[in-house]
C-alpha cells in the first residue's frame, strides 16, 4: 500500500496538470457492459409470476418475490381494525415525512408506521446534497437534460418533468422548514457539479445533507403532532372487495404481535434494498433498507420497473475493514479530487456518471491496477490531498467535516494522504411503476413515493436527484392522497390477494423457502419475536 502511495504522490502534479479527458458515448456503454454489475447474467434469475413475469432481476429480490406471505393461512381478523385513517404512510424516511406533512397540512388524517425510528433511513445517510436550478445559469430544461441523458434515456419522461420542474420550489420549501443550506455570506446558496452536470446545481448542508434535511422533517413531523408508530412494519397491504387498497397489516417488531390499520389512501414510502446486498456487495444503506415496499406492492398486484437496476456508488470505503461499504460522497470527486489506480494514474474522470465510475474502478481491480488491503479487497485511491491544494487548506474540514472526522477516527488523516474505495450498493434505481400523480395504475388508492419508486430515473441515478425526489414526490404523494381519500368509500378488507399470489407461485413450480418482505438483513440480532 505505502509504495502505491508514493505514486499517487509522485504523479500529483502532473496529474493536476492535465485534467482527465472525458470518455466518449461509445467508450461508456463498452466499460459499462464488461464490468458493470447490473451486465453479469449470472447474478439475475427470472421472476415468474406476477405483473412483471419473464423479466429478470438479482437472485436475492427474485427470491423475496417468489417467497410466501407472513400473513398465508394466517386467518388475520381485518374486521376491527386497530387504526383507522384517511391516509396511511408506510416508511418514515425523507419521503414518508414530506408526504405526511403536506396530507396533514391538506387536512387529512394522517399516520406514518415506520419500522424502526423516524428517519432511520437512507434520506439520514444522503451525504452529498440535492440538486435544483435555482440559479441565473441554469433552468429545469438543462437539469431535464442531464437527468434523463445521465439515466441512459430510459426515465419516464412526465416523471422527469415533475422532478425537476418542481426542484426549486423544493428547494425554497427546505429552506423555510429550516434546512441548515450552505450559503455564501451574502445569503446566496453555494452550489457545486455532480457526477454528470452540467451546472452546479447541488445545494448541500455541509456533508451531512440529508440528515439535515431528515432532522428538520422530523421536527416538523413531531411538531405537527401527526402520529408516528415507531418499531412497527407493514407486512401486507391490505384491498378491499373493490380491488381497492384499504389499508396494512401491521408487525410489531419487539413483540411480533400484529394489527391492523384501515386507509381510504396508503403510500408506500419504505425505501431501498441495500441491506439485500445484491452480487455480495457491501453497502452504504441503512439498517432497514431490504425492498419490502416492492414486495409488497408486487404481491398486491403492482407493476415494477427497472428492478433489474442497481446503483453501485463508486466510492465507498474499502479501507480501513470498519468503514466497508461506507459512503464516501461524491462531494469528495466534485471538490477536486481524482481516481487514481495503483500505478499513480488517473484513469478516468472523477465525475463521470456514478455507473460509469463504478465500472472504472472495477476494471481496474480486476485487471490488476488496484490496491489490495488486508483482508483481500481490492480499492483504488480517491486523492483527497488535491482537495487542500485546489480549494486551500482547511477546505476538507469546511466543506466535508463529517467525513474528514470518519477518517480520523482510524488515524487516517485524509488532507495528507488518500483513501481507498471500491463500490458499495447504494441505491436501486427501479422499483413500483408510477404515474406522474404518484398514483400506481393497478392498484387503486395506492401511491408511491422516494427510493421504492422505479422510473424517475432511468437505469442510472445523478448525485443529488434522490434527496430531490423524496421531497418532489412525497409532497405530491401527500397532497394527492389526502385529496383522493375524501371520495373513497371502503368496501369489506380481504387478504385474497396473498392467497392468490401464493397460488400462482405454486402452480408455476416457483414458491421458494422463507417468507417476504424481509424486514430485517440475516445479519440482525433478532432479540424479538420477529423471524
Ligand atoms: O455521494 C453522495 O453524496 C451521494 C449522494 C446521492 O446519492 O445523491
Amino acid at each position: 500500500m505505502m509504495e502505491s502511495v508514493r505514486k499517487v504522490e509522485a504523479t500529483r502534479e502532473a496529474r493536476m496538470a492535465a485534467e482527465p479527458r472525458r470518455l466518449t458515448a461509445e467508450e461508456k456503454d463498452n466499460l459499462l457492459k464488461e464490468f458493470h454489475p447490473d451486465y453479469r447474467e449470472e447474478a439475475f434469475e427470472e421472476i415468474k409470476v406476477g405483473p412483471n413475469k419473464g423479466q429478470k432481476a438479482n437472485k436475492e429480490l427474485v427470491h423475496l418475490l417468489h417467497s410466501n406471505s407472513r400473513l398465508l393461512n394466517s386467518k388475520t381478523d381485518l374486521s376491527n381494525p386497530d387504526y383507522d385513517v384517511d391516509v396511511l404512510v408506510i416508511g418514515g424516511g425523507g419521503a414518508g415525512a414530506s408526504c405526511a406533512i403536506e396530507a396533514h397540512n391538506a387536512g387529512a388524517n394522517v399516520m406514518i408506521v415506520t419500522k424502526l425510528r423516524i428517519g432511520d433511513a437512507n434520506t439520514m445517510m444522503a451525504e452529498g446534497g440535492i440538486q435544483a436550478a435555482d440559479k441565473e445559469n441554469d433552468s429545469p430544461v438543462q437539469h431535464y437534460l442531464d437527468a434523463f441523458g445521465g439515466g441512459h434515456f430510459a426515465a419516464k419522461p412526465e416523471l422527469v418533468k415533475r422532478l425537476v420542474m418542481e426542484a426549486p420550489d423544493a428547494i425554497k420549501w427546505l429552506n423555510e422548514l429550516g434546512v441548515e443550506f450552505d450559503k455564501e455570506d451574502d445569503g446566496r446558496m453555494i452550489t457545486t457539479h455532480g457526477g454528470g452536470t452540467s451546472r452546479k446545481r447541488m445545494h448541500a448542508a455541509k456533508d451531512y445533507s440529508g440528515a439535515e434535511i431528515m432532522r428538520t422533517l422530523r421536527d416538523e413531523v413531531l411538531n405537527r403532532q401527526i402520529p408516528v408508530v415507531e418499531f412497527t412494519s407493514a407486512v401486507e397491504l391490505i384491498k378491499d372487495d373493490k380491488g381497492q387498497v384499504a389499508g396494512a397489516v401491521l408487525l410489531n417488531m419487539e413483540t411480533g404481535d400484529y394489527s391492523v390499520a384501515r386507509a381510504k389512501t396508503v403510500v408506500l414510502a419504505t425505501g431501498g434494498a441495500g441491506r439485500m446486498h445484491y452480487q455480495g456487495f457491501p453497502t452504504s444503506n441503512h439498517y432497514g433498507a431490504t425492498a419490502d415496499g416492492l414486495i409488497m406492492g408486487y404481491r398486491a398486484g403492482a407493476k415494477l420497473l427497472y428492478q433489474d437496476s442497481i446503483q453501485y456508488h463508486p466510492t465507498g470505503a474499502v479501507y480501513p475493514s470498519q468503514l466497508l461499504g461506507a459512503l464516501v460522497t461524491e462531494k469528495v470527486r466534485s471538490l477536486g479530487a481524482q481516481l487514481v489506480n495503483a500505478e499513480g494514474e488517473a484513469y478516468i474522470h472523477p465525475l463521470e456518471t456514478r455507473d460509469v465510475n463504478a465500472s472504472g474502478v472495477i476494471r481496474e481491480c480486476q485487471e490488476g491496477r488496484g490496491v489490495e488491503v488486508p483482508g483481500g479487497q481490492k480499492g483504488v485511491w480517491l486523492d483527497t490531498p488535491m482537495i487542500e491544494i485546489l480549494g486551500g487548506e482547511g477546505t476538507i474540514e469546511a466543506r466535508i467535516p463529517a467525513m474528514f472526522r470518519m477518517y480520523m477516527k482510524y488515524g487516517i488523516d485524509m488532507r495528507k494522504v488518500p483513501i481507498l474505495i471500491y463500490p458499495t450498493l447504494h441505491y436501486q434505481n427501479g422499483g413500483v411503476e408510477i404515474e406522474a400523480d404518484g398514483f400506481t395504475k393497478a392498484i387503486p388508492n395506492l401511491l408511491v413515493a422516494g427510493e421504492a419508486v422505479g422510473g424517475i430515473h432511468g437505469r442510472n441515478r445523478l448525485m443529488g436527484n434522490s434527496l430531490l425526489d423524496i421531497i418532489v414526490f412525497g409532497r405530491n404523494a401527500g397532497k394527492a392522497a389526502a385529496a383522493k381519500a375524501k371520495d373513497v368509500t371502503l368496501g369489506a378488507m380481504t387478504l385474497e390477494h396473498v392467497e392468490k399470489y401464493a397460488e400462482e407461485l405454486a402452480a408455476a413450480n416457483a414458491t421458494e423457502e422463507g417468507v417476504s418482505p424481509l424486514l430485517l438483513p440475516k445479519y440482525a440480532r433478532h432479540e424479538s419475536a420477529v423471524e
